[in-house]
């Protein structure tokens, strides 16, 4: 793999907390991989400018597009890449559910390692502000036929993005209903892929419509057990323990997930990976063993659920309020503290660069 790099780097700021995915670091990395080929001969390191699309690009017409997303952090004397080679390796795996070329993992890393050094630079001193890292891979092949493409463009851009919460502490509402899906048997949910946003994107205005912000969703099937959100994977808190769904099949492998598993346990709680009713739900609200209700994800960290709201068959909503409670707030601060190079994890999962 040859670097050929054009970077030219200009005076670049930005405001604190500005909004997720919005400020655009003006650097792109990209190159061109088959299936033959999936190790890139030459790879581009230059400014963000815009990338010609042939409008016969496949990816347009039959969506052959997955992506990850990953941070990087300002530490002391380097930048901190978490759990770079957990990405890498999801990535490969979207390729292959997606019929795609499936990266080589080291060939992910390298890429977004040398990203990252070229792009350290860019992250604020704010506190809570980092590198949110977007590597992206697309069909390239330019024919109106239904088939998977044979070249690619892989990609890695990113934004800078802040603290989650500083907008302020408006309430967290979700919306579960049995008429929302977002994944199935034999489908793309494991995948990271464009796919499973663009099917998510009517329940979500249907929720915002009615004033919640992200729909929680059952599984398809039985439309009994929750799965995930659209963005972020699901936990509760019951009589001191954690819960969470099982990977079933068709929830995202969440890396914040596999993270807060790791750190409730390493403080002793007990972790549970299983079906997770809507009924129980409701019960353990009304009898209130259920103590607390969150959200995680990379982008945001954990949130706690203030609000689950049940849609029933006729419209009617039943809100079943939370509050943010000691464990949530235990468990982000040890994964914040992790981001930031001050735990025995962060040895583990962060790669440094220079
Ligand atoms: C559908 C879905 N579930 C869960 C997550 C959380 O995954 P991670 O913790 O790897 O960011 C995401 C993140 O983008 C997601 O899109």
């Amino acid at each position: 793999m040859k670097f050929n790099k054009t970077v030219e780097h200009s005076d670049f700021t930005c405001e604190p907390n500005p909004g997720f995915g919005e400020v655009q670091v003006p650097v792109l990395l990209w190159c061109k991989v088959t299936k033959d080929n999936p190790v890139p001969d030459e790879v581009h390191l230059g400014n963000l400018s815009n990338y010609p699309i042939n409008p016969f690009s496949a990816t347009l017409h039959y969506g052959q597009s997955i992506f990850e997303g990953l941070k990087a952090y300002k530490l002391d004397n380097n930048t901190g890449i978490f759990r770079l080679k957990d990405a890498a390796e999801r990535f490969h795996r979207s390729g292959k559910i997606m019929s795609m070329v499936q990266l080589p993992p080291e060939v992910f890393e390298t890429c977004v390692s040398e990203y990252v050094k070229e792009c350290s630079k860019y992250i604020p001193d704010y506190p809570l502000h980092s590198l949110y890292l977007r590597p992206l891979m697309f069909a390239n092949d330019e024919k109106i036929k239904v088939a998977s493409s044979k070249s690619y463009i892989f990609m890695v851009m990113s934004s800078i993005v802040g603290d989650y919460f500083a907008s302020g502490d408006k309430k967290t509402k979700v919306l579960v209903g049995k008429h929302f899906t977002r994944a199935f048997e034999g489908g793309t949910g494991e995948a990271k892929t464009a796919a499973n946003y663009a099917l998510s994107l009517t329940a979500v205005n249907q929720a915002q419509d009615l004033g919640y912000q992200q729909v929680l969703y059952l599984d398809n099937k039985t439309k009994t057990n929750f799965e995930e959100l659209g963005g972020m994977n699901f936990f509760w808190v019951q009589n001191g323990e954690i819960y969470t769904p099982e990977l079933s099949g068709q929830i995202l492998h969440g890396i914040t997930r596999k993270t807060i598993i790791e750190i409730a346990k390493l403080k002793g709680l007990k972790v549970h990976e299983t079906q997770l009713s809507l009924e129980a739900l409701i019960n353990g609200h009304k009898d209130g063993s259920i103590t607390e209700v969150f959200a995680v994800g990379t982008a945001a960290t954990l949130v706690p659920l203030d609000v689950i709201g049940v849609l029933d068959q006729d419209g009617k909503i039943e809100d079943y309020k939370f509050e943010a409670g000691p464990v949530g707030e235990m468990l982000k601060q040890y994964l914040i503290d992790t981001h930031n190079d001050k735990t025995e994890l962060s040895k583990k999962y962060l790669t440094k660069v220079f």
